[in-house]
């Protein structure tokens, strides 16, 4: 058996030599935070030249919602995430460069949408997952704004109307990952997003499960000054209990039973816990080089360029 596979990979070895087999770079999808959008130069730009600059000829995707960039912006604000989700699944789908599956990096909340991505859909399949500073497991107030961002000035004023209110959790995205940990019975009843994908109700999703332990890697990553998030520790999936007391994953309910596979992900050595020093989405280009796209990016796909042999009929 040994033999064999030796074999086999010599033989792998000698097609990708001979052109049969490309090597390509995995795809990266990324997925913008709150109130920025898919192809602003400043931020998600600059991310993808970084990516394209270390592994040159690597696909990249930056996702959008909407028709363009300004409703994507707004889309980050206004909009049901679920419908959302299911709009990044048909796109991601139907893009051939993809079809092969794909590593994904969510910057914010375009990190738990992500791994909603994969607890849903996943076809085509994700093989890192690495979220920046993400609300995985819920925020106890609605994230602040930029002081010159109407939309998100608008979404707070909205928001302040009570998170759980009719309009305000099927129409503000925020909303759908807000948690009142005093409140846990509402949120449960009310939230239409985060309850669901953290497999929170009583009738567990086993496809999310089973969705999420396929991950090659879960990378989680923290920003240690982080004052966007409340608290700064669901980017690891910790949240406060009822005293206002911080409660780490491994403690949860969630962890321990395993609602989402979690636990046999930690246990298998698939979840990275990583600190990133600064605020909320600040990130040295040495930093996301370093601990993100060398580690966790620099993986390949191989495909049959040419058929091996044709059988003339
Ligand atoms: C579980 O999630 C999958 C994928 O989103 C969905 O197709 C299925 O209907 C869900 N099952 C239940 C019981 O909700
Ligand atoms: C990517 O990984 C390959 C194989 O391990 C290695 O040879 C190559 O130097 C790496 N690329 C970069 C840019 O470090």
């Amino acid at each position: 058996m040994k033999d064999l596979s030796g074999f086999v990979s010599f033989i792998l070895i000698q097609l990708v030599l001979t052109g049969y087999v490309k090597a390509l770079y995995r795809p990266v999808v990324i997925w913008h935070g709150m109130g920025d959008t898919c192809c602003n130069p400043d931020s998600m730009g600059k991310i993808q030249e970084a990516i394209k600059g270390v592994l040159p000829g690597i696909y990249t995707y930056s996702i959008m919602i909407g028709e363009d960039e300004s409703g994507d912006k707004k889309a980050s604000f206004f909009g049901n995430i679920n419908e959302e989700v299911n709009s990044v699944c048909e796109k991601l789908k139907n893009d051939e460069n993809l079809k092969y599956g794909f590593n994904a990096i969510g910057f914010s909340q375009g990190g738990q949408f992500l791994r909603a991505y994969v607890q849903r859909c996943n076809d085509p399949p994700v093989y890192n997952l690495i979220t920046f500073g993400s609300p995985h497991n819920g925020v106890s107030d609605i994230p602040g704004c930029e002081a010159n961002d109407g939309w998100c000035r608008l979404m707070r004023t909205i928001a302040s109307q009570g998170a759980y209110s009719g309009y305000v959790r099927e129409h503000i995205i925020q909303a759908q990952y807000f948690k009142d940990p005093r409140r846990l019975d509402i949120y449960l009843k009310k939230n239409i997003f985060l309850p669901d994908i953290n497999n929170e109700l009583e009738v567990k999703n086993e496809t999310y499960k089973k969705n999420l332990m396929t991950l090659n890697k879960l990378v989680l990553i923290r920003f240690t000054e982080d004052t966007t998030l409340k608290p700064r520790d669901t980017s690891w999936f910790s949240f406060y209990d009822e005293e206002g007391n911080i409660v780490p994953l491994r403690e949860q309910n969630l962890y321990k039973e395993d609602w989402i596979g979690l636990k046999t992900l930690d246990e298998a050595g698939k979840i990275v816990f990583k600190d990133c020093e600064g605020s909320h989405m600040s990130i040295e280009l040495i930093y996301f080089v370093d601990e993100v796209v060398l580690p966790y990016l620099n993986n390949t796909l191989k495909y049959r360029k040419k058929p091996l042999l044709v059988i003339q009929t």
